[in-house]
């Protein structure tokens, strides 16, 4: 079936006529498009210039005047760099050969208005085409300060992250440091120490040996709480079985001290990640460990490390009393309040990752670590500390 046109309603046709029979349709259409043209000119939200190529006003419309304080009539005519800066456009020459560009140009800086104030703005411009003549317009919008003072709370945030990751990457190197110190000065010479005092022992009379006996045993449980302490603060095991097997032992360690029934399901990940990501986990695991052990009164806990591509899961599941999680989190503002749990959400951060805790008073808790295992997943991470 043939398509049907829709037929021109008499009244337009009729008007087209009469406007052209009178001379100028065409230049009635065009008094009609200019006048919709400063309809949505002057009732924009923002405020709008338009100027020359070399910056001087041609027009601004009502919110133009608003912001600076100025006329429209006093507008035209004022060069954008007494309003604007920075106003570092093209120069002339570029912009005649330059067709109306595509793409606006977003920047921010400050505007002056008439009263010698100046207003942090944001603005766009863009070189067009009006009526055959290219011109730019100008949006302007003012920053709110709420938007400023987010701003200035971000960056802040962002520098107080590196600062911790320095503090973290530090802290690690002097923990390495004082390990070292520890095993070999204090270590070695309370075995040297040992093997004198058993030399003097096959000396001594009967009854003296028992009382040497007894300072050798005081020896021996020293020497294992220093060798405990190095590896606390270096997890020498880490670099020897590398971070699974390492993971393992931390829980059977962790559940012989503080008693409870550990569980594990742990995939090999030593060749996934490098050492920092390593130690991290290791951090992060040691300090939820330590927590259960301090305060969840658990009997069983259950440590889940499993490769999901692209991303490494790390639970840590306990029984114990749990707490509550906006109670505790109200401590934050506290001095040392819950160092713990901020830098196991810091250590995950430091990883490109997250860190999630859900607790119930009695009903336990779970601390829940993602971590991306891609190269894209660590840039993202590094550029976001
Ligand atoms: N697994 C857990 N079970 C019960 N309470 C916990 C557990 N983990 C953390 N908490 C609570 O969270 C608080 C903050 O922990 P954390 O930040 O590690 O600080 P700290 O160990 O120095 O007290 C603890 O004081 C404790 O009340
Ligand atoms: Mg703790």
């Amino acid at each position: 079936m043939p398509k049907k046109f829709p037929q021109p309603k008499t009244g337009r046709l009729l008007c087209l006529v009469q406007g052209a029979t009178s001379g100028g349709w065409l230049a009635e259409a065009l008094r009609q498009s200019q006048e919709r043209f400063h309809a949505v000119f002057n009732s924009a939200p923002e405020a709008l210039f338009i100027a020359l190529a070399d910056g001087r006003l041609a027009d601004a419309n009502h919110r133009a005047a608003q912001l600076t304080g100025y006329s429209r009539e006093a507008l035209k005519g004022m060069d954008l760099r007494e309003l604007l800066t920075p106003w570092k456009p093209p120069p002339i020459a570029r912009l005649q050969h330059q067709s109306p560009v595509k793409r606006p140009v977003f920047r921010e800086g400050r505007l002056t208005k008439k009263n010698g104030a100046q207003k942090r703005i944001e603005f766009c411009r863009q070189w067009v085409k009006i009526d055959q003549e290219n011109f730019w317009a100008v949006w302007v919008r003012e920053v709110r300060e709420d938007r400023q003072t987010e701003k200035i709370l971000r960056d802040s945030q962002k520098k107080l992250r590196y600062l911790n990751y320095q503090i973290m990457t530090a802290q690690e190197e002097e923990r390495r440091r004082i390990s070292r110190e520890l095993h070999d000065e204090v270590g070695q010479g309370l075995t040297a120490l040992k093997l004198f005092l058993t030399s003097i022992n096959r000396e001594l009379s009967s009854d003296l040996q028992q009382n040497c006996q007894t300072m050798l045993d005081f020896l021996d449980e020293f020497i294992k709480n220093v060798r405990r302490l190095c590896r606390d603060l270096r997890p020498t095991l880490l670099e020897i079985m590398g971070l699974s097997e390492s993971l393992s032992h931390l829980l059977k360690e962790s559940s012989e001290m503080f008693h409870f029934a550990g569980t594990a399901e742990i995939d090999d990940i030593d060749s996934l990640c490098d050492s920092e990501i390593q130690i991290n986990i290791y951090r992060i695991i040691q300090e939820a460990l330590t927590n259960i052990g301090k305060y969840a009164r658990a009997t069983k806990v259950f440590l889940k490390v499993k490769i999901k591509p692209p991303w490494l899961q790390v639970k840590i599941e306990d029984n114990g009393i749990g707490f509550n999680l906006k109670e505790v989190a109200a401590q934050k503002a506290a001095p040392s309040g819950c160092m713990g749990l901020i830098s196991m959400k810091e250590r995950a951060r430091m990883c490109g990752g997250a860190l999630r805790i859900w607790s119930r008073e009695g009903k336990g808790t779970k601390v829940s670590v993602t971590i991306p295992l891609t190269d894209k997943g660590r840039q993202l991470c590094l550029s976001t500390i």
